[in-house]
């Protein structure tokens, strides 16, 4: 119970630092919100979205599975890539793993989890369409990082082939989708260079116009 005490406490002495520098903020928080960026990324504790690239509350729509999949039967990750493009109508939608990702390592070993095997099982089938390239890779923590970053790119092609971003392009909308890895040991971001802004960047077999 202690340390959801905390919570309440810390909550409090927040939200008066945030009304003493801005007066205005929280009348303007009740509104409606204005997101730039839709964030897909790691459930991990060591990557709080908001923190590492300086958003406000307000400014970043999120969701996070651990992995950071996208799965096109996954009515959680597709629902909030609608009302973040439908409704919200951000511009940019960034997919962002990271180094040393837990669920990655998991995807990367044979030992039994549990039930998240099953969700860890898009990372393996990634690890099994990339394993020539994976296997030739000596360094344990090197093949690990390499996943991470194969991860992001299937899941930001996974991204570009739902009805969802394919129906914002076909309207003729500006929707650009990124694949970034941060690194939990510097606090850095990389950018992939992968980014998708139009249907004709996605292979044919998977575009539906
Ligand atoms: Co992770």
């Amino acid at each position: 119970m202690k340390a959801l005490t905390d919570c309440f406490e810390a909550n409090r002495a927040w939200a008066t630092r945030m009304r003493a520098a801005d007066p205005d903020f929280f009348d303007r928080q009740s509104d409606q919100q204005h997101p730039d960026l839709l964030w897909i990324g790691c459930s991990d504790s060591r990557l709080p979205p908001n923190l590492i690239i300086g958003k406000q509350p307000g400014e970043l729509f999120v969701h996070r599975n651990v992995g950071n999949v996208v799965v096109h039967t996954d009515m959680n990750c597709l629902s909030v890539l609608q009302f973040g493009i439908e409704v919200l109508h951000v511009p940019d939608i960034v997919v962002c793993g990271h180094y040393g990702c837990g669920g990655v390592r998991a995807a990367l070993q044979s030992r039994p989890m549990g039930l998240i095997d099953n969700w860890l099982r898009h990372i393996r089938d990634v690890r099994a369409m990339h394993h020539t390239e994976l296997d030739a890779i000596d360094d344990d923590e090197m093949r690990l990082d390499r996943l991470c970053e194969l991860n992001v790119v299937a899941q930001v092609a996974n991204v570009c082939h739902t009805t969802i971003v394919q129906d914002a392009w076909r309207a003729g909308r500006e929707l650009t989708v990124h694949g970034w890895v941060y690194s939990v040991s510097d606090g850095l971001l990389r950018d992939l260079a992968i980014s998708v802004e139009c249907a004709e960047q996605v292979p044919s077999i998977y575009r539906m116009f």
